[in-house]
């Protein structure tokens, strides 16, 4: 029997270190399912024009070497991934994937955007997790800045902002919180609060 937890929310909210917890806390396999939206952004770099046939043949193309690339954290592919997640294509070639992985039998973690929408709807629990734009900000900006990025404070703000809002506003499978899923404010929680609140609301579940 298997048994799957969906973690959606904004960007740099805590959804992957809360899920990656989960996930050893309980022994279930954990999928952060960004990385399957960045791994197609980042081999649209470079392309002067995208057609989202292309996009969606870059989708099916994706092997598991391309999610395990170190250089998919950066500002410029998390905005090449927004544009791509825009498009129900790629969207619909990821699809499956997703939805087998939250079938595993240890049980599953998915993080993303439309986990508890539209991958997972059935999920035994849903959390929505967010936090102010300015504590997701200054996250993203030290994460960033411990593996040598450059970009200011104010840049990874207005890049965080642009793409949430672009992830919310778009109109195949938006950002938004599912009907049935609980709300995790994250902006005044160190990280070990939040993990510990996310495990007890999993396990009131079981
Ligand atoms: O979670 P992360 O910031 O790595 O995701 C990168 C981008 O991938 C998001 O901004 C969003 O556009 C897209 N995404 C999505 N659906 C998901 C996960 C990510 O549209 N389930």
């Amino acid at each position: 029997m298997s048994f799957t937890v969906a973690i959606d929310g904004p960007a740099a909210a805590g959804k992957g270190t809360i899920s990656k917890a989960v996930a050893a806390h309980f022994g279930f396999a954990h999928l952060d399912t960004g990385l399957l939206y960045r791994a197609v952004g980042r081999k649209t770099l470079g392309l002067e024009t995208l057609s989202e046939t292309t996009a969606a043949q870059l989708a099916a193309e994706l092997t598991p070497t391309d999610l395990e690339r170190d250089d998919l954290r950066t500002v410029e592919v998390a905005q090449a991934a927004s544009r791509v997640a825009a498009l129900p294509a790629v969207r619909q070639e990821l699809l499956a994937f997703q939805r087998a992985f939250s079938k595993r039998p240890m049980g599953a973690v998915l993080d993303g955007r439309d986990i508890g929408t539209v991958i997972c709807p059935d999920a035994d629990v849903k959390l929505f997790v967010t936090a102010s734009d300015e504590i997701r900000a200054r996250r993203r900006y030290e994460e960033l800045k411990n593996k040598g990025g450059r970009d200011s404070l104010a840049h990874v703000m207005a890049a965080l902002k642009q793409r949430d809002a672009n992830d919310a506003a778009r109109d195949v499978a938006p950002m938004e919180q599912a009907a049935d899923a609980i709300l995790l404010d994250t902006t005044n929680m160190v990280i070990d609060v939040a993990v510990q609140s996310a495990i007890s609301v999993i396990k009131k579940r079981m």
